[in-house]
């Protein structure tokens, strides 16, 4: 059994203020929760969203880390920074990193590494774009970039690594899958994660789906076998809305 996670991507939105008053407002509305429940907020506000949370059930998480130890990276935040501001999770490889940011597989695999060898919890996220579902291309694009992320990561670090499956036509459009458009491609990342790891590790791990994922369609999403949870974006910015999702995810 695979205990559901549900993490809020929060992306460039919350100033500390506005932090404080989304954190303070979600802490009691998910205290009950059945699932694994994670922010991943702006570095900005991971010491206060760390602060905030310390006590509860909520898990802080980072947006990005740099595959490098220290040094001259302008711009870019370590590991180590980030462990010690407080994150527990680091979301590695989002669409919108890959398409506005130039990240590649090949950057994806490092920061993977980096993560895990600082004792964070990866978020690898993956996903087609709409002219690649179209194309009939969806598989190929989901085991190449699953494949290049763990190009070189034992077994045992490949277990800590949460993967959100996210179709990139899905993401800030309202235009979610379905839940067996969801539930098919999510087996499919499974199968790919056996190949490389074997039977075990594939059934442990927790494979999210994330796009314009709400309160109105969790339910059929969580209902499916190989949903793990969701990677939230647009409805993880308020209290109401997030803590309904991670209410529905048992
Ligand atoms: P939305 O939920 O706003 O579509 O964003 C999904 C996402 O990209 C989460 O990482």
């Amino acid at each position: 059994m695979r205990k559901p996670i549900i993490a809020g991507n929060w992306k460039m939105n919350k100033t500390a203020a506005e932090c404080r008053e989304l954190v303070t407002a979600l802490v009691p509305k998910v205290k009950d929760a059945k699932c694994d429940v994670v922010i991943c907020v702006p570095f900005t506000d991971i010491a206060l969203a760390a602060e905030l949370t310390k006590g509860s059930n909520i898990k802080v998480g980072a947006q990005n880390v740099a595959w490098a130890d220290s040094g001259a990276f302008t711009g870019e935040i370590s590991a180590a920074m980030l462990a010690e501001a407080g994150a527990e999770y680091v979301v590695i490889g989002h669409s919108e990193r890959r398409q506005y940011f130039g990240e590649t597989d090949k950057t994806v695999n490092a920061r993977l590494t980096q993560a895990l060898k600082y004792g964070l919890k990866p978020i690898l996220c993956v996903g087609e774009k709409l002219e690649e579902r179209e194309g009939g291309m969806t598989e190929r694009v989901c085991a190449t970039q699953v494949e290049g992320a763990f190009e070189g990561v034992s077994a045992a670090d490949a277990e800590k690594v949460v993967i959100a499956y996210e179709p990139v036509w899905a993401i800030g459009t309202g235009k979610t899958a379905t839940d067996e458009q969801a539930d098919e491609t999510i087996g499919y990342i499974r199968s790919v994660v056996e190949k490389l790891y074997g039977k075990n590790t594939a059934d442990g791990m927790r494979i999210q789906y994330g796009g314009s994922m709400n309160a109105k369609n969790v339910d059929g999403l969580m209902a499916k076998p190989q949903v793990d949870g969701g990677l939230i974006g647009g409805a993880s910015l308020k209290a109401d809305d997030f803590a309904y999702i991670v209410m529905a995810a048992k």
